[in-house]
């Protein structure tokens, strides 16, 4: 099945789709993207990834391609030209083309980049029964608050955790747990809910936001510290979240079982908490 992609202001097949060998994105990494996610057809968390991906762009220096409106537009088109029931919207602006030049001209235009991946992310095997994680260095770069396209660090982060049979990356900077590979990170400790907080180190995770207003309106306990990798080993029950996985239960690290080694009740609860969330403020 082919989609029908974003390009530039144009809806066309992505058999047909091309930017230039000469976009800054191509040649520097020189660009930022949001995932969405997309939930009975509707988006979830859409205001979270929208001033994210504002914050993004002015953190760098592009201006902004078009109004939220227009994003907005052209989302909603991508999800309805390709029947997006379940799944995931992929954005991505760049600086725009130019001959090859480390220093910018201002005068450039972005490149909007759009399309569309389907994948089941309320009913599946990571949700039902939890995931592993592997540990690695973080490797990145020093602003990961920037959500960039420069994401080297974490390939091979990744591809690192599946060669060893995990399903995420743990990212370990100076022994403290920053975040997952593509994800937030977060224990759970004698009922308090432990997570990094936010400052360059990681990505401020929009799922992460969400879940951690309904903490508080649930009146679970919540530390935003850095944790360390023993204490992560030594947790009750562990999880990520993303756009892409929602809340995903953790029972494994580095192939020692989290607690029981079975999804815990904490993080059962606040799986249900978020998608009830998600699907009532779904736009
Ligand atoms: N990644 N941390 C990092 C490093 C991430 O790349 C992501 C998301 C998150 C979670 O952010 P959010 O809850 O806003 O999705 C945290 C996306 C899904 C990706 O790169 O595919």
């Amino acid at each position: 099945m082919t989609r029908t992609v974003y390009v530039n202001g144009d809806f066309i097949d992505e058999a047909d789709a091309t930017v230039s060998i000469f976009d800054r994105g191509f040649l520097f990494a020189d660009g930022i993207y949001e995932v969405v996610a997309i939930m009975d057809s509707k988006l979830i968390d859409f205001p979270g990834h929208m001033s994210r991906l504002r914050r993004s762009l002015r953190e760098i220096n592009i201006p902004e391609p078009m109004s939220e409106d227009e994003l907005l537009g052209v989302i909603r088109e991508i999800v309805s030209s390709n029947s997006l029931d379940e799944g995931l919207v992929y954005m991505e602006i760049t600086r725009g083309a130019a001959d090859r030049d480390f220093v910018f001209s201002a005068d450039l235009k972005p490149t909007v980049v759009m399309f569309s991946q389907i994948k089941p992310l309320v009913e599946n095997q990571a949700s039902r029964d939890g995931v592993k994680l592997k540990s690695v260095l973080d490797l990145r770069w020093a602003r990961r608050d920037i959500k960039s396209v420069g994401l080297l660090a974490q390939v091979l982060a990744k591809q690192a955790a599946k060669s060893a049979g995990a399903y995420e990356a743990l990212m370990i900077k100076d022994g403290h747990v920053t975040e997952g590979g593509s994800s937030s990170a977060y224990i759970i400790k004698d009922g308090v809910v432990v997570t990094h907080p936010l400052n360059n180190d990681i990505l401020p995770g929009i799922t992460r936001a969400c879940l951690l207003d309904l903490v508080a309106a649930n009146e679970i306990s919540l530390d935003e510290r850095a944790f360390t990798l023993e204490e992560a080993y030594a947790a009750d029950e562990a999880f990520i979240t993303a756009a892409s996985t929602y809340v995903c239960p953790v029972v494994a690290i580095d192939d020692r079982p989290v607690g029981s080694g079975t999804v815990g009740p904490i993080v059962r609860r606040m799986q249900q908490l978020y998608l009830e969330n998600a699907r009532a403020t779904a736009v």
